[in-house]
């Protein structure tokens, strides 16, 4: 008879039994010959449905303004530091990678699920907001910058927010409020600025992608920068990195003499 086997895992996004990929249904060379491009790839696999052209236009702009951020960031330091240890790519980017998290890079996620959830508990009280949040999470996750503040702002959170709400006909509550948000942390400091973890993360929502993808926005555009990093290193064949001593405070104590052992 029969013999009914239990299948080890269930996937409802992809498919390679036939004569080449389908994404949640088309056929890779399809999407191809079609003209859609990667931001549309993306959003099938992620979201499991073709975004419209407005927000496949505002996607695309989401990777490539988070492409790279230059070598002093956590992530791309990482991976230069593998680089010149004479790391593999994928290891190398790998150790760049690990630096994604909640302080750096990995706040989009919490910024889409509390922004939102602000906007369903406290949409006309934004103190209450900040105080929920301090109480309950800590510090607001997409809001603050290490050095970009009212005075030195975020070019590409500036873009961002003017390309979708004058270039878009689509409804950003969830953006809104942050913007609503971020008058209130700057009235107390000038760096708690909404960052850019913060903002991609509440146009996500307003696009309706699961909040278990939005982390993966910073991920996958970072990943092209931190491989443009390990490439220039390798091209330029750049040397270990050690750090000099005057890079490191270090307090320690005085040089002293090892006890006898008792
Ligand atoms: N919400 C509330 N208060 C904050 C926040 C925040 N998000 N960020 C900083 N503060 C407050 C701190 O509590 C501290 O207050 P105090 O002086 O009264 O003690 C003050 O601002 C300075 O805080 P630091 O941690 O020293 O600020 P720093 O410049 O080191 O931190 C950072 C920058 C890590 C981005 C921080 O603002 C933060 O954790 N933000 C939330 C996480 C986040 O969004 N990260 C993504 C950043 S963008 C990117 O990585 C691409
Ligand atoms: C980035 O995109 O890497 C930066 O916003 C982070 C930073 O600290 O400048």
């Amino acid at each position: 008879g029969d013999v009914i086997v239990e299948p080890l895992i269930r996937t409802t996004i992809s498919d390679d039994r036939g004569e080449e990929p389908r994404y949640v249904g088309y056929a890779a060379s399809e999407l191809c010959e079609k003209g859609y491009g990667i931001e549309d790839v993306l959003a099938l696999l992620w979201n499991k449905k073709l975004p419209s052209r407005e927000e496949s236009e505002i996607i695309k702009r989401i990777v490539m303004i988070s492409a790279d951020h230059g070598p002093a960031v956590s992530g791309a330091f990482g991976a230069i530091l593998g680089a010149c240890a004479g790391i593999d790519m994928p290891q190398a980017v790998s150790a760049g990678m690990t630096m994604i998290g909640p302080r750096f890079g990995g706040a989009v996620t919490n910024a889409g699920k509390y922004f939102a959830y602000g906007v369903k508990e406290f949409p006309n009280d934004i103190p209450g907001f900040l105080s929920w949040m301090k109480q309950n999470v800590g510090p607001v996750p997409g809001i603050g910058h290490r050095v970009k503040s009212l005075k030195n702002p975020d070019k590409r959170v500036k873009y961002l927010v003017d390309y979708v709400k004058n270039h878009t006909s689509l409804h950003m509550p969830i953006l809104d409020y942050a913007l609503e948000v971020e008058k209130v942390t700057t009235s107390k400091k000038d760096n708690l600025i909404l960052n850019v973890d913060g903002t991609i993360g509440c146009i996500l929502v307003d696009l309706d992608f699961p909040e278990q993808s939005l982390n993966g926005f910073f991920v996958l555009a970072r990943t092209i920068g931190m491989i443009g990093h390990w490439i220039d290193q390798n091209t330029q064949n750049a040397r270990l990195i050690r750090l000099y001593d005057y890079l490191i405070n270090y307090a320690v104590k005085d040089e002293r003499e090892v006890p006898e052992k008792k």
